[in-house]
C-alpha cells in the first residue's frame, strides 16, 4: 500500500510541474497567518438540541426537501456540535495557528432578538473557545454565515430596515459575552451571494426571487448593519478589548474573454463594479458610497423601468461617514473565474433575464477543469489578477483570504485538491512577492465535508473526509489535509 502510494504521490508530482513549470522558491513570511475555515449550518446539525432556535435554512429546508440535489438538509451535519472537540484536534493536525467559524445566530439567540438567550447555546461556544486555548489555536469568529433566525426572517430579514437595529443588538450581546476570548471578527459572510442569490433570484434561500429589488436591500441593510457594528466595537469594546473586525467579500475573478477587446475589458469591469464594488467601494475606498458606475447603471435603469426612485437606496451622508473605513481587514473569499463579454441581441445567456443591470454575458473557459460542482472551474491565476485588482482599486488594506479552496465527488487521494492548494497559494505568493500586495493571512475552505447548501452532501470541500452514512459521521484525513499541513510547517509548496 505504501509502495503504491508514494508511487502515485510521486506521479502527481510530475504532472503538478509539467502542468505549470518551473517555480521559484518562494517562502511564506513567518508572521503569515495560515488558517482553516468553517460554518456553523455546514458543520453543526444539531438543529433543534440545546435550546437552539430555527434558522431560515432549516425552515426551509424542512419545507422543501427538493432544494438540494441529494434532498438533504443540516439537521445533523457533520455533527460538529457534539464532536467539537475531535474537530479541534483536526485543526491541530493541520498545523495551522487560526480556525475561523460562525456563530449561530439562532443557537445564542433563538429567536433572533436579545431578550431571550440561549445559555446552552452560549455554552457550547464557550466550550469550543476553551478547547481552541488549550491547544494554542487562535479563533477568528463570523457572526453571520447565512442562517438567519427564522422569526427575523418572517419579517423580511435583510430586506427589513429594523434589522440592522436586531444585528446591532446581536453583536453588543456577542462582543460582550465573548469579546474577551475573540480577537479577530467578521461580521459578515458573502453579503453578495447572500443578497444577490438569496433575495435576487430563488438559488440560496430565502429564495424570494425579487428581481433588482430586494437583493438591493438586503445589500443596502447588511452594509449599514457591518458598519455600525464595527462602529459599536470601535467605540465601547476596542479600547479594552484590543480586537480587530471586518468583513469577508466574495470574488470571482472577472477576466474579459477577449483580453483586448475594450467591450469585453469594460464588461469584465462592469461585473467586477456591480458585484464587488457594490461592497467593497463603500466600506473600503475614500468614498463611503456605491461605486459611481453602479449607482448611474441602476439608476438609470430604474428610470427607465418607470420606477419613481432608484432600486438602489440611497445612504445618508451621516452614514457614508459610519461605513467609510469601518474594516480593519479586507476579508476574501475566492474560488473561480469567469470569462465575461458583451451580450448580443440574440443571445442566450444564463443570467436570470430580469438582471439586466450587470448585463453581462458570463462563460466558463472549456479548457479549466471543472472537478466538481458546475460552477467551480480552475484557473490558479485568477487569484493573483484579484488580488492586484483589490489593491489597486482600494490600496494596501491588509487582505486575509478567508476562503479558498475546491470541491470533488470525494475520495482520500485527492490529487486535484493538492494540486489546487499548491497552485492556488504559489499565485498568492507571487502576488505577495511580485506584485507587493499585503496579503495577512490564508485560509482553506474547508476543514471537513460539509452541508454544501444547494449540492447538500453530494460535493465534497474538506480537507478530512466525513462519512455521512454513518452515525458516528467518522472523519478520515485527505491527502490534501497532509499537503497543506507541509506547506504550513515550511512556508513552501513542494511542487
Ligand atoms: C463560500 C461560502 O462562504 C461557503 O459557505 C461555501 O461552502 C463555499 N463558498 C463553497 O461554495
Amino acid at each position: 500500500v505504501l509502495v503504491s502510494f508514494s508511487l502515485l504521490c510521486l506521479a502527481h508530482r510530475a504532472i503538478a510541474i509539467e502542468g505549470f513549470g518551473n517555480k521559484e522558491d518562494y517562502e511564506f513570511p513567518e508572521n503569515f497567518k495560515f488558517g482553516v475555515s468553517t460554518a456553523a449550518f455546514q458543520i453543526e446539525g444539531a438543529w433543534n438540541e440545546g435550546g437552539k432556535g430555527e434558522s431560515m435554512w432549516d425552515t426551509y429546508l424542512h419545507q422543501h426537501p427538493e432544494y438540494t440535489l441529494d434532498h438533504s438538509n443540516g439537521d445533523i451535519a457533520a455533527d460538529s456540535y457534539h464532536k467539537y472537540a475531535e474537530d479541534v484536534k483536526l485543526v491541530k493536525d493541520l498545523g495551522v495557528q487560526y480556525y475561523r467559524f460562525s456563530f449561530s445566530w439562532p443557537r445564542l439567540l433563538p429567536k433572533g432578538t436579545d431578550n431571550k438567550k440561549n445559555k446552552d447555546g452560549i455554552d457550547y461556544y464557550h466550550r469550543l473557545l476553551k478547547e481552541l486555548r488549550k491547544a494554542n489555536l487562535t479563533a477568528m469568529v463570523t457572526l453571520f454565515h447565512w442562517d438567519m433566525p427564522t422569526p427575523l426572517m418572517d419579517l423580511g430579514g435583510w430586506s427589513n430596515p429594523k434589522m440592522v437595529d436586531y444585528f446591532l443588538d446581536y453583536a453588543r450581546f456577542v462582543f460582550t459575552e465573548f469579546g474577551d476570548e475573540v480577537k479577530i471578527w467578521t461580521t459578515m459572510n458573502e453579503p453578495q451571494q447572500h443578497c444577490y442569490n438569496g433575495y435576487g433570484t430563488n438559488y440560496f434561500v430565502p429564495a424570494l426571487e425579487s428581481g433588482g429589488i430586494g437583493d438591493y436591500l438586503c445589500s443596502h441593510y447588511m452594509i449599514l448593519a457591518h458598519a455600525k457594528a464595527y462602529r459599536l466595537y470601535e467605540k465601547e469594546f476596542k479600547p479594552y478589548q484590543n480586537g480587530r473586525v471586518g468583513i469577508t467579500l466574495d470574488a470571482f475573478w472577472a477576466e474579459p474573454k477577449n483580453s483586448i477587446d475594450p467591450i469585453d475589458i469594460e464588461a469584465a469591469e462592469r461585473y467586477r463594479q456591480m458585484r464587488v464594488g457594490i461592497y467593497a467601494h463603500p466600506i473600503f475606498s475614500k468614498v463611503g458610497d456605491y461605486p459611481p458606475l453602479v449607482r448611474n447603471i441602476i439608476d438609470g435603469n430604474s428610470r427607465q423601468q418607470n420606477f419613481t426612485r432608484s432600486r438602489l437606496p440611497v445612504f445618508s451622508q451621516d452614514e457614508i461617514q459610519e461605513i467609510k473605513g469601518s474594516s480593519d481587514f479586507f476579508g476574501l473569499n475566492h474560488y473561480t473565474t469567469y470569462l465575461m463579454s458583451q451580450p448580443t441581441v440574440n443571445d442566450t445567456w444564463t443570467i436570470p433575464s430580469w438582471d439586466h443591470d450587470t448585463f453581462v454575458r458570463m462563460e466558463q473557459n472549456p479548457a479549466w477543469p471543472i472537478p466538481g460542482a458546475d460552477w467551480l472551474s480552475i484557473y490558479p491565476p485568477g487569484i493573483r489578477k484579484l488580488l492586484n485588482w483589490i489593491k489597486n482599486n482600494y490600496g494596501d488594506m491588509p487582505i486575509i483570504i478567508t476562503e479558498n479552496g475546491m470541491c470533488d465527488f470525494g475520495g482520500l487521494m485527492d490529487y486535484t485538491r493538492v494540486q489546487y492548494y499548491n497552485d492556488y497559494l504559489y499565485q498568492t505568493l507571487l502576488a505577495m512577492k511580485k506584485d507587493y500586495v499585503n496579503v495577512e493571512g490564508y485560509f482553506a475552505w474547508t476543514l471537513l465535508d460539509d452541508f454544501e447548501w444547494t449540492d447538500g452532501y453530494a460535493t465534497k470541500f474538506g480537507l478530512y473526509e466525513v462519512d455521512f452514512n454513518s452515525p458516528e459521521r467518522t472523519r478520515r484525513k485527505k491527502l490534501s489535509a497532509d499537503n497543506y499541513r507541509n506547506i504550513v510547517m515550511t512556508r513552501k509548496i513542494d511542487f
